[in-house]
């Protein structure tokens, strides 16, 4: 099968990229390079049935002719992370919601089945625990610069849904829980790879807030091995999907953990929010998925715990220092 990747050369989309390679697939690779690297698909890059394309995905035309060509779409190209969402939100807005605009538009006139990468975000800040696709969701107002993230993901449902509801389009959308593995980028205020990167660089750890909030850390390889899973469900098309693990922890003790796989002595420093992501930030205490549905679907059960997780990310960041 034909496949295009939008942001493939991001954390996730590159091993996405490089498991469709392993399934046999040909693919297109997407990406701007904004947050993404050249160096995140080195291994594949000269694969005969790899190509890379440097392009935004707000270049229609560009958008129109790869859509055509391949069978299936991974929209994966957004501005991610807490930090570029604070710092820089009229792009977030515009790359999060015209771009996905533009894929589902022609996804729509070719008929090709579309997997929309959507967050746990859109749920907001919630007391019902865990969470359930069809959870209610609570948002702060919209002068409070944190949700616009979240916000913009959710128009993408909201209109991926309505061109499968309206017009017939195959989209599946899946809510990702706290993705992490090798290759994630401390650099846009992602927590396992900058505390792993502290830790290692001897520098203190900086836990945001009192450390108290928790989350639920899911393993790239396990993610991505489901999302071509759910993509080429059948009967995937118009449902919605947690995806990531629901084992949880506080963000403290992910900073012990980390200080104790990587053997540091730095010390752990406690940063408020409005001196982290200046004002206006809000942060969710909890964010729990319910997995009962991906469970059911495909069978999908997280195969790495925390431990093992973070047993891989030292190793890779003590290979790659620079990373
Ligand atoms: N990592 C997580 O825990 C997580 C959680 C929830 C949702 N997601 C979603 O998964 C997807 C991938 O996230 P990631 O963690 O791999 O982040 P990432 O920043 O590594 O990946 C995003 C990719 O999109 C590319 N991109 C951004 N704007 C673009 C544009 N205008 N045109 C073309 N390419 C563009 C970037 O260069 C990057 O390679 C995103 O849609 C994100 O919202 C990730």
């Amino acid at each position: 099968m034909r496949v295009l990747v939008t942001g493939g050369a991001g954390f996730i989309g590159s091993h996405l990229c490089e498991y469709l390679i392993e399934q046999g697939h040909e693919v297109i690779c997407l990406d701007n390079l904004s947050t993404g690297r050249i160096s995140n698909v080195a291994a594949i890059r000269h694969h005969p049935r790899f190509q890379l394309i440097v392009a935004d995905i707000r270049e229609e035309d560009l958008l129109s002719e790869l859509i055509r060509q391949v069978d299936h779409v991974y929209h994966l190209a957004a501005a991610v992370g807490v930090r570029l969402i604070m710092e820089k939100p009229v792009e977030t807005l515009e790359v999060n919601t015209f771009g996905t605009e533009i894929v589902l538009k022609h996804a729509s006139k070719f008929h090709k089945k579309v997997l929309i990468a959507s967050t746990s975000e859109v749920y907001g800040d919630h007391n019902e625990f865990p969470l359930r696709e069809d959870s209610t969701r609570v948002y702060g107002p919209t002068t409070v610069r944190r949700w616009a993230y979240a916000a913009s993901k959710a128009l993408d449902e909201f209109l991926a849904l309505a061109y499968h509801q309206e017009r017939g389009t195959p989209v599946v959308i899946v809510r990702l829980f706290n993705i992490v593995g090798p290759r994630q980028t401390g650099r846009y205020g992602m927590v396992v790879p900058t505390f792993v990167k502290q830790a290692l660089m001897g520098q203190s750890i900086t836990v945001f807030g009192d450390g108290q909030q928790t989350r639920c850390f899911g393993y790239v390889t396990d993610a991505v091995e489901a999302l071509v899973r759910l993509m080429e469900h059948p009967k995937s098309e118009g449902e919605v999907f947690n995806l990531g693990s629901d084992e949880e922890i506080r963000i403290i003790d992910l900073a012990h953990l980390v200080k104790e796989k990587t053997g540091s002595a730095s010390p752990i420093v406690f940063i408020p929010y409005d001196k982290a992501y200046g004002p206006g930030y809000e942060d969710m205490h909890r964010r729990v998925p319910d997995l009962t549905k991906v469970r059911t679907w495909i069978g999908y059960r997280p195969r790495l715990n925390i431990h093992q997780i973070l047993d891989h990310i030292v190793e890779y960041y003590r290979q790659n220092p620079w990373d």
